[in-house]
């Protein structure tokens, strides 16, 4: 099992590797490893001829420092999982130096508009750090083609939206959410939660399984109402944002359009822990 800790030694690895004919499978990710992750690692294993994953937890897309000094680092427990999914997979787990080279700040990006939706309204500077650390990346592994996960699915929006805006030379794959047997999200966040506060996190989905029925007959406004007094009616989860909006633009849905894809979006805090889910409406 090859592990890289500085992108000069993965560079030159992979050149000696590699030929043009080399198909490279990349997916980055911030560690503390499940079966979300692991799946990207499978589906990018089919479709290529040499796989990497970057471990990497990236300080400048965290708007909130308690939220990345908690941040759970696991990195043997991540390489272990790796290695159970192919020990022919290479792991380039960098120190932020090695990233930043001692200029740890973000790149501004415009995204049209879609940075300004959800995420990057409650996250403000998310997107430009998450914008960074994927350009650089792209740059030190050349991948043909990069995994990311609908879970994040306005973080794959954008990230589809970089590279055609920069003319990066990578096909994005988008890949299905994989849930807790419950329901939940599988989130590296969820490890911060309790066993109790785990089990009752099953309502974000519930609630929003809900919701896309709901859907059916009634408006996003109505939709969006009954949310908001079902979050009010408890006190365990904090609702920050639920919005229904449209697959493309990540716009809020305002007057359904038969000829639009919806989707919806929540993001919630249990104890101070951000947790977020998607569900297609279509
Ligand atoms: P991280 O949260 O570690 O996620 C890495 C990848 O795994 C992302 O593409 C994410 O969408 C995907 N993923 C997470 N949970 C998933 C689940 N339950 N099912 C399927 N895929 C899932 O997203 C990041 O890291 C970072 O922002 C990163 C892109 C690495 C840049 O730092």
């Amino acid at each position: 099992m090859l592990i890289f800790n500085t992108n000069n030694e993965l560079v030159s690895h992979l050149k000696s590797v590699t030929n043009s004919k080399t198909s490279i499978g990349f997916v980055p990710t911030m560690g503390a490893l499940h079966q979300g992750h692991l799946s990207l690692l499978k589906t990018a294993l089919k479709q290529n001829s040499l796989v990497v994953i970057s471990i990497f937890v990236n300080p400048t897309q965290f708007n909130n420092p308690e939220d990345l000094a908690k941040y759970p680092r696991t990195l043997d427990a991540d390489v272990e999982k790796t290695k159970k999914v192919s020990s022919e997979i290479i792991v380039y787990a960098p120190s932020v130096n090695d990233i930043y080279e001692g200029k740890t700040v973000s790149q501004h990006f415009d995204y049209d508009g879609i940075e300004n939706q959800m995420e990057g309204k409650f996250r403000p500077g998310h997107f430009n750090g998450v914008g960074t650390i994927v350009k650089r990346l792209f740059e030190i592994v050349k991948p043909t083609n990069a995994y990311f996960g609908e879970k994040d699915f306005q973080q794959l929006q954008i990230v589809k939206k970089l590279v055609s805006k920069y003319k990066i030379p990578v096909n994005i794959v988008g890949c299905p959410i994989h849930r807790e047997a419950n329901g939940l999200a599988m989130s590296s966040r969820n490890e911060r939660l309790s066993s109790d506060e785990r089990k009752e996190a099953a309502m974000i989905y519930q609630t929003i399984l809900e919701a896309k029925k709901q859907f059916g007959t009634k408006s996003a406004t109505e939709v969006t109402k009954w949310v908001e007094r079902t979050f009010a009616k408890q006190n365990r989860f904090e609702l920050e944002y639920f919005q229904i909006a449209d697959e493309a633009t990540l716009l809020p849905c305002v007057r359904k359009n038969k000829n639009k894809n919806y989707r919806i979006f929540i993001a919630v805090f249990v104890n101070k822990i951000r947790l977020i889910d998607t569900i297609s409406v279509n």
